[in-house]
């Protein structure tokens, strides 16, 4: 923990000074997935942090992939979740990183630079932000909630993914939020700053560390039909845990 948290510190200097600096915007595959000299120099920075400390774990990143034998553990990173903010000069992303062993999330941290607060958790051991212990919200009916989601950066696939679910919340909820670093909206969550989170086509990187964090703080975290949460299941539910059945059934009808 000491290691990766120095690590998304660092990454998040880094992400801080290059901020309004010319970091060469690109598309992806798809218009709407963008990538920036920040993304690679800060995967580069976290790798370089993790393997001067460990040698045998492997390594999934985003913009680097997969590498070494994951039968000793993984390092799963998200060097700038929230690159279309970072681009665009909105000053709410994050760096993400969890460890992870046969397919149980040992450790996470997330980073966000501008706000200096650092998210962490191991399994088994709570949840804390600047080393503070934190907790889910109490909010026990939907109606009084304040949700958060985000729109796949591939939607350009299905442009319509997730707005009737959109929809259906903004009828049963007080308010919905779109902040843009899905890794910041489950601390949030953990947190108690949103009572839950729902999002489609997700990615390992976006939610490991994040979703840890949740669990740790008393919140729940699911598929979109209550089942277990697949790492690279791409639906995820977060909550307090008080609400998830009322945010199931909204979301299973998109499952
Ligand atoms: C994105 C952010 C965003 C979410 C997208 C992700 P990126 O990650 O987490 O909140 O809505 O689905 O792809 O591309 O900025 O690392
Ligand atoms: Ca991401
Ligand atoms: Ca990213």
């Amino acid at each position: 923990m000491d290691v990766a948290s120095r690590a998304a510190r660092e990454a998040g200097a880094l992400l801080r000074r290059m901020l309004g600096t010319e970091i060469h915007v690109r598309s992806k595959d798809v218009r709407t997935d963008l990538v920036t000299e920040a993304d690679t120099k800060s995967e580069a920075l976290i790798r370089s942090i993790l393997s001067d400390a460990f040698h045998d774990e492997a390594f999934l990143g985003e913009e680097t992939g997969s590498s070494g034998d994951p039968s000793r553990g993984r390092w799963i990173v998200d060097p700038l979740d929230g690159t279309t903010n970072y681009a665009h000069g909105y000053r709410c992303f994050s760096v993400s990183i969890a460890f992870e062993r046969a397919g149980v999330v040992e450790l996470g941290c997330v980073f966000d630079p501008m706000a200096d607060e650092l998210f962490a958790a191991e399994r088994g051991g709570g949840a804390t932000c600047n080393g503070d212990r934190i907790r889910v919200s109490s909010c026990e009916d939907a109606s009084a909630a304040m949700l958060v989601t985000g729109f796949p950066a591939h939607r350009v696939d299905d442009p319509l993914s997730n707005i009737h679910a959109f929809g259906d919340f903004l009828q049963i909820t007080r308010a919905i939020r779109r902040d843009g670093s899905a890794a910041l909206d489950l601390c949030y969550v953990a947190c108690g700053r949103f009572d839950g989170f729902w999002e489609p086509g997700l990615h390992a990187w976006d939610i490991a560390a994040g979703a840890l964090i949740c669990t740790e703080a008393g919140g729940r975290v699911s598929g979109y039909r209550g089942e277990a949460l697949s790492l690279e299941g791409g639906r995820l539910v977060a909550s307090n845990g008080k609400i998830h059945d009322q945010m199931i059934k909204v979301v299973a009808k998109y499952g």
